[in-house]
């Protein structure tokens, strides 16, 4: 559906030498929402610009349905209004001089595909019970809350009946709980569509909330793609595992398994332990182990005989749960209990108990590479 081949962004004046878009290949397939994730400044928002046709890249082709959108060596360039998508920014950007339905009725009243007065209305209004605000059409947009005004912007995107919708951070100026309701209000819209959805974010739990797959950028290039699922469970890359929040990692050497197998046994400083593989690793071979608090269990009594010994160093309360920073060895680990409150304090020995097969090996050598 939509096709990105070599795509490059440099911002006219930048001293620092490094392109805003570095040569990215994408392929978005019909009515797949799809996420761009990554830290700010890694290129997200160019992306979509240029998808959108805002920006003009430096090199590289844009195909939307098949149609070539852009293509400057070829001197090809299809405008933003010309284009079969609608646009959805963090600042919602919504026209304050008007009403709800006056918003979502602008875009066709004007450009070529103009209807009359009656049909906008109807397509407006339409749109707006899609987003859930058709009792709101006659409300000034100022009088509307955040999270309306941001559906008032969807159903406005919706209204010309795109081939494609891109969204820019859409929930990154709405508070924590309409956030929510308005990331389900989107995934729902677009699940019942079937529209093809590019979507920015630089946060991974909605990333991994409301995509079919989920792209991880860094510095302008593409890191990894893969099923929300698979991002999550197990990441390929270190600086995916990293920016997913796996916050724990150890150097360890592949002991047994690895290559065409799921999992693979590691030799780590403290112990053994089963680790998933993304199916690249060699015995023998060094790898980073990337372990989420949640798959630490701490325990006073170690039974098992597979805890790794350690100290408290601190606690921190976060509502569901508590995060311990223990000490084993050289290194501080955090370790996640939804429990209630462990009992532990500074100082207190404490076994630490990683679960099988839930943390991550990488091969040491990707970090050297990247
Ligand atoms: N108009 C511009 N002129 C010059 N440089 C720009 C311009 N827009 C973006 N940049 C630079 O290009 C790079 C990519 O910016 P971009 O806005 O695409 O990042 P982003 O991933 O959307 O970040 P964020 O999460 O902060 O929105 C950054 O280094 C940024 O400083
Ligand atoms: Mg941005």
């Amino acid at each position: 559906m939509i096709e990105v081949r070599g795509l490059t962004k440099r911002y006219p004046g930048r001293t620092v030498s490094r392109n805003a878009v570095d040569g990215i290949d994408l392929d978005i397939p019909e009515g797949k929402l799809v996420t761009l994730l990554g830290p700010s400044g890694c290129g997200k928002t160019t992306t979509l610009r240029l998808i959108a046709g805002l920006e003009r890249p430096d090199a590289g082709e844009i195909r939307i349905g098949g149609r070539l959108m852009c293509a400057p060596a070829d001197n090809v360039y299809v405008g933003v209004h010309h284009r079969p998508i609608g646009v959805v920014f963090q600042s919602y950007a919504v026209w304050p001089h008007m009403t709800a339905v006056q918003n979502v009725m602008f875009p066709l009243q004007s450009g070529q595909k103009k209807v009359n007065r009656a049909e906008a209305r109807r397509r407006a209004m339409e749109a707006l019970e899609m987003v859930g605000l058709a009792e709101f059409a006659d409300r000034p947009a100022p009088a509307l809350s955040g999270g309306q005004q941001q559906r008032v912007s969807l159903a406005r995107a919706l209204t010309r009946e795109p081939e494609v919708l891109l969204l820019d951070e859409p929930l990154s100026n709405l508070d924590a709980g309409l956030r929510d309701r308005v990331r389900d209000e989107i995934r729902a819209v677009q699940q019942r569509l079937g529209i093809t959805t590019v979507f920015v974010t630089h946060d991974q739990d909605e990333a991994l909330a409301v995509s079919d797959e989920v792209i991880v950028m860094d510095q302008g290039r593409i890191v990894e793609r893969g099923q929300a699922q698979d991002i999550y469970r197990c990441p390929r890359e270190e600086f995916t595992a990293r920016f997913m929040g796996i916050s724990n990692s150890l150097p360890g050497t592949v002991e047994a398994g690895g290559g065409a197998e799921e999992t693979a046994e590691i030799t780590l400083a403290h112990g053994r332990l089963r680790c998933l593989t993304s199916g690249e690793t060699t015995v023998g071979s060094p790898v980073n182990v990337f372990i989420r608090p949640e798959s630490l269990v701490l325990s006073r009594k170690d039974p098992s005989g597979r805890g790794w010994k350690g100290t408290v160093e601190f606690s921190i309360y976060h509502g569901d749960c508590w995060d311990y920073h223990v000490r084993v060895g050289d290194t501080l680990l955090r370790s996640r209990m939804y429990r209630e409150k462990v009992g532990l304090s500074h100082g207190d020995p404490v076994f630490v108990v990683p679960e099988e097969e839930t943390a991550i090996a990488i091969p040491a050598a990707s970090a050297a590479a990247s």
